[in-house]
């Protein structure tokens, strides 16, 4: 009804929907704090400007329909993390295939006990997979969900790079995280839950902290234009299914490899090692060469760009 191309009149819509002008003023005044840009011109009427990213869960079952996995959504206006809500459902026995999104995160978590700003009009999310995989599997898992992301962005034309293990960088600044959990069944040496959780920025913030501001980037911000999240919520969830499935064959790793933002850099690991990335292992594991000739490889901490 109402539109961004055209005006509607107050009396119109009143008439349209049987109510009267100031029914419609006050639905006008709501959508407007729910988000909405409307303009609203004297003689003409309302305009629609943009409208946000809204929660439709007909509309997600609907696109996911051909999928393998049956994805069910959970979805709140805030939580503290995702990751934390998902890993307390799984453990409530929460089927495979759940996917639990936040509007915003009071206390998003990032990789080695980070914490993961969180701001309104980003997507969060966290799926919950029970895929009995070998803890050996773990670091894929990150990695393998990064190949999907990266996938899922190149669908909307953008052009992101995989910082390793768990990011991915627009113009060298950092666009989205990746922080993989899971509950480790000692007994069968596997896991009885992952949870996999995803940050996407996608719109501009001006409240980013100072400090923050030479890190981290959005989509709006790098492009000018913006993706609605659950379109590519939906297509992150395609291209995961798939990946998850052929961990075992490693089909991620051309993926990962040929947009990788560290291989071929000088990093330096968390104890001040330097080296040069030159390649990943089989389970996404970081080959540095140190300047002694000998290889290192990196299975946790972090390997920072440097050259
Ligand atoms: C990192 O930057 O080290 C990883 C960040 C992962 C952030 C996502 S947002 C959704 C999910 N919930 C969290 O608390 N963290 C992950």
């Amino acid at each position: 009804m109402l539109h961004a191309e055209s005006y509607i009149s107050g009396a119109e819509l009143a008439a349209d929907c049987q109510v009267s002008r100031t029914a419609v003023w006050k639905v006008m005044e709501q959508l407007r704090a729910e988000g909405c840009q409307i303009e609203s011109v004297p003689h003409k009427g309302y305009r629609l400007v943009s409208q946000p990213d809204l929660f439709c869960e007909s509309y997600l079952k609907r696109a996911v329909k051909e999928c393998r996995t049956n994805w069910q959504f959970r979805h709140f206006k805030e939580l503290d993390s995702t990751n934390n809500f998902a890993k307390e459902l799984a453990a409530h026995d929460a089927p495979s295939g759940t996917v639990v999104i936040a509007d915003q995160q009071t206390a998003g978590k990032g990789r080695i006990g980070k914490s993961f700003y969180s701001p309104k009009g980003n997507l969060y999310f966290s799926v919950i997979e029970k895929l009995a995989l070998p803890i050996a599997h773990m670091m894929s898992v990150t990695a393998c969900t990064a190949a999907a992301v990266f996938l899922a962005l190149k669908q909307f034309g953008v052009m992101t790079q995989i910082k390793w293990v768990n990011d991915l960088f627009l113009n060298q600044k950092k666009i989205c995280g990746i922080l993989s959990e899971g509950s480790f069944n000692a007994e069968l040496l596997s896991m009885d839950y992952l949870v996999i959780g995803i940050g996407i920025n996608l719109r501009h913030d001006p409240g980013c902290p100072e400090e923050l501001r030479s890190i981290i980037t959005d989509l709006e911000t790098e492009t000018g234009t913006c993706i609605n999240k659950y379109d590519l919520l939906i297509e992150i969830l395609k291209q995961l299914e798939i990946l998850l499935d052929e961990i075992p064959a490693h089909s991620y790793l051309d993926i990962y490899t040929k947009n990788s933002y560290t291989l071929g850099h000088t990093v330096r690991m968390d104890n001040g090692t330097e080296g040069t990335a030159i390649g990943f292992t089989e389970d996404a594991g970081l080959i540095i060469r140190l300047s002694d000739g000998t290889e290192q490889i990196l299975r946790t901490g972090s390997a920072t760009v440097i050259d």
